[in-house]
């Protein structure tokens, strides 16, 4: 994707160039330098001039790039410019800062080179400006994705900060740098950026406590008082108003064009993006308040009794703020403002200062306290910008350094600063003048010496560890006795005397006495850039940057995080007695690490020139622009360009880089390989005037030969990409194909697997359906065959039975007519045979004999059987049913005839046993059987029971003497019945007698006779067919017993009673006594007639009936 990208903008890349090839297409003026034609001085500015009136601000010096500030927003940093310039080669359009910002970062990311980019020029010329565009120029055009680009916000947004804190204006310059810094980028290889580090070289501290004329503070303290909120200044104990600090300056207080409040909001919100904590910038700014205020703290002297002078603070209410923003205690940054304490080995000596050293000792504190506070800001943003990884990085390093300065006075940190130039410039010689032009000699190429000016002599007047100014100064820092700046002065007059390039009034050298520009307290020194003068007073001072052990220890005592880990030597514990090294020995050490640094990377150079000295645009001083291009060597680094060579490259990265622009060296090439590049470039046809041939390198003249290698290069790439993207893909496709194709025989197999699973299913489901409905089927079937089976068995077997039955009946037919002719063919023998036996044994007979023994047979068998019937008689018993069987048939009605008369005999024999009075008694059950027998359902029970008449035995028992004296006649029966109440239909007990003539009732108590009623009365007698004893005794009407009505009673002999009473009437009156058996009957009560209904009841009153008056009109009897 990445690569067909690259295809699609090299296609577009191309485009573009047939549109705009070269930076020589509608140049103005040369856009190379090396192509200027006349060289000199004149046509070099008139060049520049000419393009600075039309807005070219860059031009080229082969891959060097004059920046010249133009004052104002020019519209060519859009994104639209960045991505025209994007993956250009370097001279395909017009020259321009970007141009040499892609070809650095291209050729960091493709050819794996760390590169550095160093910007030069004076004060104010744009070095700032041009490392910034530099650096949001890299971030536009490398890796995206929201982790890049919090690291790529992260490294811009520090910017700000630390101009805040680091930049100030100056005459020469609205925001001048006043620290050196450089920054390395990191970048993974993919060319993304991973993070950064930056260090910062010697801020100008002197600053902090005094500012020339014209001059400000850093911006931060105009940025608080300007942008902070009244809360926020309140926290911070400060007020809005400028003119209440000592240490502002006032006469430019404001910077036109400067809006101090926005950028202090600029700079909080580039804080929390670079990842500063909330507690974090709070106490960053209450350091910067405390250093304000400190300013704000005076002194007078107060005389002491020994005569020594001591100083007093005047107001402590600035003090006592400042304790408390800073949580010191008062007291103790009291005591260290009025005490000096030395310690050496063993001794502690305290000494009081008097208002001048106070003064001294409080600038001190507010210097101290700033510049840590800067390098602490700086070792917080590399904390939070510091790559995340530890895979190697590729590295760019942007240097933005101040510029050479040149003021009215200038102290050490100018000495400082133009020493650090003064490096920058040799660098700059070592890398393009002296060491090209030696390495064309060490490569044995043709070559004519160029002069220029080396500035070596004059770093080792500044830096010689044993002459060199700096030397000097640390020696007298160190000496013991009196130093001051007059002795260190006088001491450089000595050693110094004889540098061409140094000047000094008092110097043994005459040069200088009467040189009148030079005053006694100065020394000179010829930079390359130009001649400065120096003023010595402060140099040892600022040398030694001493800070008293009493104010470094009270800051330790802070109850702050970040002051009192500014102060580490503070700690007692720690106490070193070793001098720190000397401000300018640091310096000079940390420069030597930047150069050594340098040296590693691929340099890519920016000359910032300043057109003018009023900041304006649209002007251009030619002087200055001259004197500029003198020093900055830039003539001679044309010169240098146009006799040699733009490009060089050892043969082994040669042919490796171009190698597979030749057949014959791609892929590899075996010899060795200069031969591999000197068949390379004859296979190419670059013509021989374009290249050298050195010892161990190749010497390309022109540019646009090795761009235009570069190009074939790029195509040649974009093929093999392409070849390896067919081959890729090729191989990338059959593997998806083969997977694909593996999968899609699993996929296939597995839905196989299911189909068949599913259709096996069906099918067995179906072959489940299918067998129930045949098995249904069959077993019908078979039901039907064995229904029909047996339908046919049972038809065979009612065939066979009626066959069988034919079969027999023919059989017995058969039999039977067998057995008849059988029998009529033995009857017709007997009869033959007795024919026969007659007719032979006839003459032997008489006439009659047949007849004779015919009688005598039949006698015979008669005999027989009387004589068996004898022995088989059955018993006497009436009862018994048994009789033999019948022997012959002949005999049937005879032996019928006789069992009827033998049971007749039986019976006659029987009855003979009876005596008279059991003869009655039969007679009477002859008589109730009669009467009853099938009509009433009482009887049967009654047969088994004797009739005894006089169950009550009167005669005997005295309680009925009366009764029986009143009966004269024999008593047939006497029993005790119920009568029922006609009223109620309830019983009362009765005695029931029966005469000869007359039925009585009487009271079973008394005996006494309640009716007595001749039988000649009794006109009937009614009982119902059922299991019951009920009785009504009817009466003749008109009768005299008739008068209370017909008697309705119960008895338990009712079969017996009504039997005698019928006997007894019969034989009294001649006459059958009516005996009525009907469930429903009436009877006569008094005058009323009442029906009695017998009728099925129910058996709770256990067998025995209960009789009820339903009404007038019925009784009911229930009869269970
Ligand atoms: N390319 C530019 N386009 C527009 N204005 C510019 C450009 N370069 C510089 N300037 C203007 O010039 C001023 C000074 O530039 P800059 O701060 O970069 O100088 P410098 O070389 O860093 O100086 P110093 O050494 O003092 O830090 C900037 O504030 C800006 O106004
Ligand atoms: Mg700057």
């Amino acid at each position: 994707m990445r690569n067909r990208c690259r295809v699609t903008k090299g296609l577009e890349n191309m485009a573009k160039m047939e549109v705009k090839t070269s930076l020589l297409d509608n140049m103005i003026g040369v856009g190379d330098m090396v192509l200027l034609e006349p060289l000199n001085e004149d046509s070099f500015i008139n060049n520049l001039k000419k393009r600075f009136d039309h807005n070219e601000v860059y031009t080229y010096i082969g891959s060097v790039v004059i920046s010249i500030n133009p004052y104002r927003s020019l519209p060519i940093y859009t994104p639209e410019k960045v991505e025209e310039y994007r993956n250009r080669n370097f001279y395909e359009l017009s020259p321009h800062i970007f141009a040499l910002s892609d070809e650095a970062y291209r050729s960091l990311r493709d050819q794996d080179k760390d590169q550095c980019i160093l910007i030069t020029g004076e004060s104010g010329a744009g070095k700032t400006e041009a490392s910034k565009l530099v650096m949001s120029y890299v971030a536009a055009v490398c890796g995206k994705g929201a982790e890049v680009n919090q690291v790529k916000e992260q490294l811009l947004q520090s910017n700000p900060v630390l101009e805040a804190f680091g930049n100030a204006k100056t005459v020469r310059n609205d925001n001048s740098s006043r620290f050196g810094k450089y920054m390395d980028i990191e970048f993974d290889f993919k060319g993304d950026p991973l993070g950064g580090v930056i260090s910062n070289y010697l801020l100008e501290k002197s600053r902090v406590v005094k500012q020339p004329r014209g001059e400000r503070n850093f911006h931060i303290f105009y940025q608080i008082l300007s942008g902070a909120s009244e809360d926020f200044l309140c926290k911070l104990k400060l007020e809005r108003d400028f003119s209440r600090y000592n240490y502002l300056g006032l006469d430019s207080a404001k910077v036109n064009g400067v809006d101090d409040a926005a950028n202090f909001r600029t700079v909080r919100n580039a804080m929390q993006i670079v990842g500063f904590m909330d507690h974090e910038t709070q106490s960053v700014f209450e350091v910067v308040a405390a250093v304000l205020k400190l300013g704000n703290i005076e002194f007078k002297p107060e005389s002491r009794v020994n005569g020594l002078d001591e100083s007093k603070i005047k107001d402590k209410n600035e003090l006592k703020e400042i304790c408390e923003l800073t949580g010191i205690d008062q007291s103790v940054l009291e005591r260290a403002f009025s005490f000096r304490t030395v310690e050496a080995k063993q001794e502690k000596v305290s000494t009081t200062l008097n208002v001048a050293q106070a003064y001294y000792a409080r600038d001190a504190l507010a210097k101290n306290l700033y510049s840590r506070l800067f390098s602490w800001l700086v070792t917080r943003i590399n904390e939070s910008i510091k790559a995340q990884t530890k895979v190697r990085k590729k590295v760019m390093g942007v240097l933005d350094i101040y510029g050479f300065e040149i003021f009215e006075d200038n102290s050490f940190e100018q000495f400082i600063i133009n020493y650090c130039n003064e490096k920058l410039q040799q660098i700059f010689i070592e890398l393009t003048l002296k060491e090209e032009q030696e390495e064309y000699i060490r490569e044995g190429i043709e070559w004519t010496h160029i002069e220029y000016f080396n500035n070596a002599i004059i770093c080792d007047l500044i830096e010689n560890n044993q002459t060199g100014i700096l030397a000097m100064l640390d020696e007298e820092c160190l000496r013991p006795g009196t130093v001051t700046d007059d002795t260190f002065l006088e001491k450089l007059n000595q050693v110094c005397a004889t540098h061409q390039h140094f000047e000094s009034r008092m110097s043994k050298c005459s040069r200088f006495l009467n040189d009148t520009s030079l005053p006694h307290s100065c020394f000179r020194i010829q930079h390359y850039a130009g001649k400065v003068m120096y003023q010595v007073e402060g140099f040892v001072d600022k040398n030694n940057d001493l800070l008293y052990r009493d104010l470094s220890q009270a800051m330790w005592k802070a109850n702050h995080s970040l002051i009192k880990a500014l102060f580490p030597e503070g700690n007692p514990a720690k106490i070193n007695l070793k001098r720190p090294p000397t401000a300018g020995s640091q310096f000079k050490a940390s420069v030597a690490t930047l150069m050594k640094n340098l040296q590693t990377k691929n340099p890519n150079y920016i000359r910032c020139i300043k057109p003018n000295d009023k900041k304006a645009a649209h002007i251009f001083n030619e002087a200055l622009v001259c004197h500029q291009i003198r020093y900055l060597g830039l003539l001679e680094n044309v010169r240098v360009r146009r006799a040699g060579y733009a490009f060089r490259q050892a043969y082994e990265p040669c042919l490796e880089r171009y190698k597979m622009l030749c057949k014959q060296t791609w892929p590899h090439w075996r010899g060795p390989a200069r031969a591999g590049v000197e068949v390379l470039f004859n296979e190419l046809e670059i013509p021989e005037e374009e290249f050298s041939f050195g010892r161990s390198k190749i010497f390309i003249r022109n540019p646009r030969t090795l761009f235009k290698l570069e190009d074939q290069r790029k195509q040649r790439l974009e093929d093999l990409a392409t070849l390896i993207e067919k081959i890729y893909r090729g191989w990338k496709c059959r593997t998806r194909f083969l997977l694909m194709k593996r999968s899609q025989i699993v996929i296939a197999s597995w839905y196989r697997r299911y189909a068949q699973q599913k259709k096996y299913q069906k099918i067995k489901s179906s072959a489940i359906i299918v067998q129930s409905y045949i098995r249904g089927w069959k077993a019908r079937k078979l039901l039907r065959e064995l229904k029909h089976q047996k339908r046919c068995n049972e038809a065979a077997t009612i065939i066979a039975a009626y066959w069988h039955g034919t079969q027999a009946r023919r059989e017995l037919k058969r039999l039977k007519e067998e057995a008849r002719r059988k029998h009529a063919v033995a009857v017709i023998w007997a009869y033959w045979l007795g024919l026969k036996v007659r007719r032979e044994y006839r003459k032997f007979f008489r006439a009659n004999a047949g007849k004779k023994i015919y009688e005598f047979t039949l006698q015979r068998l008669m005999q027989k059987y009387f004589l068996e019937m004898k022995n088989k008689m059955p018993s006497l018993s009436p009862v018994d049913k048994n009789w033999p069987a019948r022997p012959y048939l002949f005999l049937d009605s005879t032996h019928k005839e006789l069992k009827r008369i033998f049971h007749l005999w039986r019976c006659k024999k029987y009855r003979d046993q009876f005596t008279d009075q059991q003869k009655l008694i039969y007679e009477e059950k002859l008589e109730a059987s009669e009467l009853f027998k099938d009509k009433k359902a009482l009887y049967p029970a009654s047969v088994g029971q004797p009739f005894q008449g006089a169950y009550l035995e009167i005669s005997k028992n005295p309680k009925y003497k009366k009764l029986k004296d009143a009966v004269d006649e024999k008593i047939i029966i006497a029993e005790v019945v119920n009568k029922i109440n006609r009223a109620n239909g309830k019983a009362t007990s009765r005695i029931f007698l029966l005469t000869k003539n007359n039925v009585l009732l009487a009271d079973q108590k008394s005996g006494n006779i309640k009716s007595e009623v001749p039988l000649g009365d009794v006109t009937k007698v009614s009982m119902s067919s059922q299991n019951d004893g009920f009785f009504a005794v009817h009466l003749k009407e008109g009768s005299g017993a008739a008068g209370k009505g017909d008697f309705l009673l119960s008895s338990d002999h009712l079969i017996e009673m009504a039997t005698k009473l019928y006997r007894t009437t019969l034989s009294q009156t001649k006459q059958k006594l009516n005996i009525e058996i009907s469930d429903e009957f009436l009877v006569q009560f008094r005058q009323d007639k009442v029906c009695v209904k017998f009728i099925q009841g129910s058996q709770k009153n256990g067998n025995i009936p209960t009789c009820k008056r339903k009404n007038n009109r019925l009784l009911e009897v229930a009869v269970p």
